[in-house]
């Protein structure tokens, strides 16, 4: 009877909220009158902890692949209805290739299917895609499938989605050097020339901004290989919730944290928030 009692008791207590605790809005609405003054032009995710989610749920690991892609199509667009301008999201490193066959195999028919389902919709949003890494080694299907979506939106002028897919950062600066090396054999540029901007020239995201916020799920604090020379300024945001449980709010909670920072780039002021130069 006591128990009986003092359970109810607890129950009651705990299902009243005290006043001082604000609820973050869940619907959409409410998310986006609570946006930031101070967005982030180009925003860049590793979307990390599909693996786990699964596991947590006695799922296979392609099933987190699977959430983790229904997680990714929200955050796309919501980066586009809040007007963010780039937004590079990490889908499949150069590493990734070492995962089991089984795994491998769910995530490029992920990237197949999500191709054709998604293709419309983003097109329609004025999305402009562009692959971050070495299309050609991907497989025919896949390969044929990305090259299709970058050339269908290459004229679009909304939010230009850099998805990184066969993708490794030390790769990606060789290349550039590469290049470079062989402009200067021939003749085309001196040594001189080689400096911060004819460099980035070289990058997958050539003619883009530095990435000014990254964000990474699931606990984890590394770079693990994503954008090296991009990113050298960047503020970073570490979530602990897996990425297939990364919603709109998760995403504003980033944005806010990001707006909180003081941008200094090394000197003494926020260029963003002082005007200077
Ligand atoms: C990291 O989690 C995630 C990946 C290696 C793949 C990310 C891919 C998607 C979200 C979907 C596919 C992308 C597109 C564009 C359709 P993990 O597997 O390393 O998780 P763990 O650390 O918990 O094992």
């Amino acid at each position: 009877m006591f128990t009986d009692k003092l359970s109810k008791l607890m129950n009651n207590l705990l299902r009243r909220q005290p006043s001082y605790i604000t609820v973050t809005p869940t619907t959409p609405a409410l998310a986006e009158t609570a946006l930031p003054d101070k967005l982030p032009t180009h925003v860049a995710i590793i979307m990390d902890g599909n693996g786990r989610w699964a596991t947590e749920r006695n799922l296979p690991r392609s099933a987190g692949h699977a959430a983790g892609t229904e997680a990714l199509r929200e955050i796309i667009r919501t980066s586009s209805d809040w007007g963010i301008k780039h937004l590079t999201i990490y889908a499949f490193s150069t590493e990734n290739w070492a995962r089991s066959k089984e795994e491998v195999n769910a995530l490029m028919s992920l990237l197949l299917k999500y191709f054709s389902s998604e293709i419309d919709e983003l097109d329609e949003k004025k999305v402009r895609i562009l692959i971050l890494g070495d299309v050609e080694g991907l497989p025919e299907a896949q390969r044929d499938a990305v090259k299709k979506a970058m050339e269908r939106t290459k004229n679009n002028t909304g939010l230009r989605l850099n998805i990184a897919l066969n993708y490794g950062g030390r790769a990606e600066l060789i290349r550039a050097a590469k290049s470079l090396a062989e402009k200067v054999k021939d003749g085309t540029m001196t040594a001189e020339q080689i400096d911060q901007d004819t460099f980035a020239a070289e990058l997958y995201t050539a003619g883009q901004p530095d990435v000014d916020l990254l964000i990474r799920t699931s606990g984890e604090y590394r770079l693990s290989n994503f954008l090296p020379w991009q990113t050298t300024y960047a503020e970073m945001v570490f979530d602990k919730i897996y990425w297939p449980d990364f919603d709109r709010n998760a995403y504003l909670k980033a944005l806010r944290e990001y707006a909180s920072r003081s941008r200094r780039f090394g000197g003494v002021t926020d260029p963003k928030v002082n005007g200077a130069k």
